[in-house]
């Protein structure tokens, strides 16, 4: 992140208007998991990190963890995460993690369409704001999203020929390069996936250091 000079009032003002969109989010009566939030007494996921990340990654919708806390993958997912990252040299802090549904879904169940819906101005805002020049998707619903909002050729729609891919996405700010990764969570109930993750961890690398795959 930049701390001196222009960089930081720019930061500043990316930081800002996250912010307004969180309260957003916070206020958000509208969405179909707004009820459930308040009587579990939950809090909206919204994201977090550096808000001039190079890298954003987008999940797929808090789990229980994360809804008490109000923060990104902090659970057995997010400890997957973390550790993919640190074997590629990245901090949590150097990226912009959120998800593509802000409100635990009860029970943890797959994400409904109305519910992708609902957040989707919120996700595509912060990708505005951001202006990442990678994008990693975490699992089915992040990949979907990502691919059929931008409209992003693709061979398949199967996590299975997706994942470590390198799709160009032409957004208005400029070229981003987007990586679908299988979500953290798949290698729990599938171990060989950890080291597809791992394999496919080290693409985002490549393509972070402006090289392809
Ligand atoms: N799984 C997700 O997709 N997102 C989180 O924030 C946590 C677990």
């Amino acid at each position: 992140m930049t701390t001196t000079g222009e960089g930081a009032s720019m930061d500043g003002e990316k930081a800002a208007r996250l912010e307004r969109m969180a309260e957003e989010v916070r206020n958000l009566e509208a969405s179909p998991l707004f009820a459930y939030r308040k009587e579990n007494g939950y809090q909206p996921v919204f994201g977090e990190g550096d808000p001039d990340a190079d890298l954003m990654l987008i999940g797929e919708a808090p789990g229980a963890q994360e809804a008490q806390t109000g923060r990104p993958f902090v659970g057995r997912a997010g400890r997957v995460l973390d550790a993919l990252l640190e074997s590629i040299d990245i901090q949590r802090e150097d990226v912009y993690i959120t998800n593509v549904v802000k409100d635990r879904p009860p029970g943890n169940r797959d994400p409904r369409a109305e519910e992708i819906q609902a957040y989707a101005p919120f996700l595509l805002r912060q990708i505005e704001v951001i202006e990442p020049r990678v994008i990693a998707t975490l699992g089915r619903f992040a990949a979907a999203f990502v691919i059929g909002e931008y409209d992003l050729p693709r061979r398949s729609r199967r996590m299975g020929d997706l994942h470590g891919q390198v799709l160009e996405a032409h957004l208005p700010y400029g070229e981003v390069q987007v990586v679908p990764l299988y979500h953290p969570a798949a290698a729990f109930y599938n171990p060989d996936l950890e080291d597809v993750l791992q394999e496919d961890v080290q693409v985002l690398e490549r393509v972070l250091a402006g090289g392809s795959r």
